[in-house]
């Protein structure tokens, strides 16, 4: 990784130019960033991974929020202090984008993408822990969020990705981290899933970013 060369990327022996430096700023190219999701997701999903037409304009706002492009982010409608909130019907490709758009930002502190049935599975072992331990200062995506099994730890219920919300939230307002989410549900289910006070929180800490309803599952 060349921090000095953040518009340059690496990968696999071939040199991908996402944008021209301006001094010590980066003007991106959206189609260029596009070519190196491209052949990035190739190179971690297979060869059928590809940029689809009708996912162009998600992209867009999705491309612009990672690289921190202020003025765009404000034409969007996003706040680029915020989290994601990447929703959508199952098989868009929510997951693999997730894992992709920090590939575009090596100079950035990457964020760990970790399936949210995961955690649960982890608080059912060893507890209340695992509530810090996603409370800490790192960045995390919670992957699958609202679909996740109720945690369960010595005969106590625990709605475990809602407390960890609720920490999450407390990292944004006094620290500024981020977190992101991606999910098949929608408002109103979350509510249903965490209640009231998360949700009210999530709208303030995420930005919401949607796929079409009707966007085709791609698993082929
Ligand atoms: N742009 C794409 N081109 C080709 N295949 C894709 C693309 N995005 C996702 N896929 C494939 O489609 C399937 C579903 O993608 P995934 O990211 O898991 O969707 P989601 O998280 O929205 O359910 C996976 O097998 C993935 O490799
Ligand atoms: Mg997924």
């Amino acid at each position: 990784m060349k921090l000095d060369h953040p518009h340059i990327i690496n990968e696999s022996g071939r040199s991908y130019r996402i944008g021209e430096l301006d001094g010590t700023q980066v003007v991106y190219s959206f189609e260029r960033m596009l070519m190196y999701l491209e052949a990035k997701g190739k190179l971690m999903f297979g060869d059928g991974f590809k940029i689809y037409e009708e996912d162009r304009d998600i992209l867009l706002v999705l491309c612009n929020y990672i690289i921190r492009d202020y003025d765009n982010c404000k034409k969007y409608g996003i706040d680029p202090n915020k989290g994601l909130l990447l929703s959508g019907p199952v098989g868009c490709g929510k997951t693999s984008l997730m894992r992709l758009l920090k590939c575009l930002v090596p100079h950035q502190r990457p964020y760990t993408v970790i399936p949210s049935r995961n955690v649960v599975f982890g608080f059912n072992h060893i507890g209340y822990k695992t509530i810090e331990d996603y409370g800490n200062g790192q960045f995390f995506c919670f992957d699958d969020l609202g679909v996740e099994p109720m945690g369960r730890h010595y005969g106590k219920d625990c709605n475990v990705l809602g407390e960890i919300l609720l920490s999450r939230y407390d990292l944004f307002v006094n620290h500024n981290l981020r977190t992101h989410c991606t999910t098949n549900l929608n408002a109103g289910e979350l509510e249903e899933r965490y209640g009231k006070r998360v949700r009210s929180r999530m709208r303030q800490m995420f930005n919401l970013v949607a796929f079409d309803q009707k966007a085709k599952d791609k698993r082929g």
